[in-house]
């Protein structure tokens, strides 16, 4: 793969993407639900990753596409090239507040992370990076992490976690929480990502993500820094949904070993 064309053409199809999305504002939304009541889809979601399909196979045929609406071909191994992409990002703060919501792009190769996005659409912003050559939010590169302590920290959860749930010891996460310096939830795992590689969070957990919610995300995370990793302290596997913690390197593994206890 020509690492600097594929860049290139990602960046272009990505503007346009944007730019598809940005009109659709003047046109009606047609919403449903998924899985259930609170997990939203909309025509707009699945007429951008079949742009990006389209998009895609027209540059390079043997390029597979993991997108989260399921419109490509089924992908299960990462071998060759494979682009996982989620068309937004957020879909509820697409539907609901007209803002926060992101293209999340993550180029792979051999299941080596090669290139990463995410594009928040409506600011027209975009943080990415290039394995091995750094970081970027729009023309600045990002610097890496500066280490600071647990107390200091401002860090991206759900509120639900803090509420008794099958899925985590609440006691825990309600310490956290009254030990750093602030939460914040924004409602798209994507920019919350970009988030903590910029520097604005310091860390995001997460009890359930897909590939397509990180994908782009941990490449970027790479270049600055930041650790990426399920609960277990393990990599993520890109074929399927994990339990997530993203954050600046001086206070991760601290997050799980203190204040994540699965159930
Ligand atoms: C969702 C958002 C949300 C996260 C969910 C994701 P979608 O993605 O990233 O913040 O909490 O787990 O599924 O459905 O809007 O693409
Ligand atoms: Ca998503
Ligand atoms: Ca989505």
């Amino acid at each position: 793969m020509d690492v600097k064309q594929v860049d290139q053409f990602a960046k272009e199809i990505l503007f346009e993407a944007g730019k598809r999305i940005r009109a659709a504002f003047s046109y009606d939304i047609e919403i449903e639900t998924k899985s259930n009541a609170n997990d939203l889809v909309t025509n707009i979601d699945r007429d951008t990753e079949l742009f990006f399909i389209e998009q895609i196979k027209g540059f390079d045929s043997t390029h597979r596409i993991l997108g989260e609406e399921g419109m490509g071909e089924k992908v299960d191994s990462l071998e060759g090239v494979v682009w996982i992409i989620d068309p937004i990002d957020g879909t509820m703060n697409f539907v609901k507040q007209h803002r926060h919501f992101m293209i999340s792009i993550g180029v792979f190769e051999d299941g080596v992370g090669i290139l990463g996005y995410i594009y928040d659409v409506m600011r027209e912003d975009l943080f990415y990076a290039i394995a091995g050559e750094g970081a970027w939010y729009n023309d600045s590169s990002l610097r890496k992490l500066q280490p600071l302590s647990i107390n200091e920290a401002v860090i991206g959860i759900n509120a639900n976690w803090v509420t008794p749930n099958n899925k985590i010891n609440h006691d825990k996460i309600i310490d956290l929480v009254r030990t750093v310096r602030g939460t914040r939830s924004y409602g798209s795992a994507a920019m919350e990502i970009a988030f903590v590689v910029s520097g604005k969070l310091d860390a995001y957990i997460s009890m359930r993500l897909a590939p397509w919610d990180i994908g782009g995300g941990t490449i970027i995370a790479k270049e600055v820094g930041a650790i990426a990793t399920n609960f277990n302290g393990n990599a993520f596997d890109f074929l399927t949904t994990d339990t997530f913690l993203i954050a600046n390197p001086s206070i991760h593994q601290l997050i799980l070993d203190q204040y994540i206890e699965e159930k």
